[in-house]
């Protein structure tokens, strides 16, 4: 196995490190796609976005890794088993109930095996170098090591202030007024003995809880500030992005899957039928036994397994979920559609609609412009 080349130059020895995974969130800001799947489990690009994250990690020579689940636990071990088929080790810690993202991490830390750990949210998609990440925390000898990006809207993030030397001055979660443009990219190198000073099966915020009161203690907390691609997964909008990102190569991965047809602009997977007259673009996805027909036109969206694009329709910066059928003629742009839901003929569904599993829209029954 490929291993981690980062040198402890204090110890002069190379550190390997286990792999934390925090997946326990409701994705609620997904619904109605996360009412059926955890939002990691969600096609992105053909395949679960947790295994484009996992592929990364692999990449990095990362053998062992905990999942902190909790929402809809059990569809991460039918999927991904004992991790052996991925290259990985990999193992499963339940919350009964949430734990909160500080009390998801303590909650693995009797599953860890090596004196430094690698945490993610598992919804970020990121380019950055991880052996880079810990190079930085074993060079600073850290106590926490935080992966930082600039966004150019932080209030929706961990704003987090450093200085000079890169030194972490404060860590503030969604604030109206943030200091920096510098955000929580969600990954962190902990060692592993602060996860044990972070308290027991209660529900503890990493970010509002665990990180001040470190910086309160004196603790050594440092940013590794970087510039490479970076997108957080957690809303409609940015999921399909992000979806194409990972199609046209812009993200970068090693889990996309084998199909029918790839290129920058599209990738159709095995058992889907796309009509020669049809036209798929912006790194659309469409799934297996997927069909969209003659004159369609999809760009940057994602069509789930099964579903169905009927001739003329229009359909962009959308998720189509599994088996739903969108009618001919349809304009279908920036909307999510739950599994099995039928979207009529003729309708305009714009801009954030939201259609909820298996309901049925009827011919021509909504628009959101007065049509012809
Ligand atoms: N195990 C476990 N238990 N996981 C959880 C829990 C929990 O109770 N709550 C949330 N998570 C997981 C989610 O599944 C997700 O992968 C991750 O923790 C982050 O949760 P989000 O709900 O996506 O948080 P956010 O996007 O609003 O904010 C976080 O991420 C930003 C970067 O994307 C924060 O860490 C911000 O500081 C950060 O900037
Ligand atoms: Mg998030």
């Amino acid at each position: 196995m490929e291993r981690i080349v980062v040198t402890d130059r204090l110890s002069g020895t190379a550190p390997e490190i286990d792999a934390v995974v925090l997946v326990g969130g409701k994705g609620s800001r997904l619904r109605p796609l996360t009412l059926s799947a955890a939002k990691p489990m969600l096609p992105t690009a053909g395949v679960p976005y947790l295994e484009h994250l996992l592929s990364r990690i692999r990449v990095a020579g990362i053998r062992h890794v905990v999942l902190g689940t909790s929402y809809r636990a059990e569809t991460f071990e039918d999927y991904f088993g004992d991790g052996s088929e991925f290259g990985l080790d990999l193992e499963y810690v339940v919350e009964d109930e949430p734990l909160g993202t500080g009390g998801g991490i303590r909650n693995v830390y009797d599953r860890l095996r090596h004196d430094h750990a690698m945490v993610f949210n598992g919804d970020v998609l990121s380019g950055v170098d991880l052996r880079a990440v810990l190079q930085t925390h074993i060079e600073c000898r850290a106590d926490v090591t935080l992966h930082l990006v600039r966004v150019p809207d932080p209030r929706a993030f961990g704003c987090v202030p450093t200085d000079d030397d890169g030194r972490v001055l404060g860590f503030l979660e969604k604030t109206d007024e943030p200091p920096t443009d510098q955000i929580n990219a969600g990954c962190y190198v902990f060692r592993r003995e602060v996860i044990a000073g972070i308290p027991q099966g209660v529900s503890v915020s990493v970010e509002r809880d665990t990180f001040p009161a470190l910086l309160t203690a004196g603790a050594t907390v440092v940013g590794h500030i970087d510039a490479g691609y970076w997108l957080d997964l957690g809303t409609p909008m940015a999921y399909v992005q992000g979806s194409a990102d990972l199609v046209a190569g812009v993200a970068p991965t090693a889990a996309l899957p084998k199909a029918q047809a790839h290129d920058l602009d599209r990738l159709v997977l095995t058992g889907a039928q796309v009509d020669p007259n049809a036209t798929v673009l912006g790194g659309s996805t469409i799934g297996s036994g997927a069909r969209v027909d003659a004159q369609a036109f999809v760009r940057g969206s994602v069509v789930m397994d099964d579903a169905q694009i009927g001739s003329g329709a229009r359909v962009e910066s959308s998720v189509l979920g599994r088996g739903a059928r969108v009618g001919a003629g349809a304009v279908l742009v920036g909307v999510v559609v739950g599994d099995g839901a039928v979207i009529g003929a003729g309708c305009e569904l714009l801009d954030g609609a939201r259609v909820w599993p298996g309901t049925e829209l009827p011919a021509g029954s909504i628009r959101f412009s007065a049509g012809e």
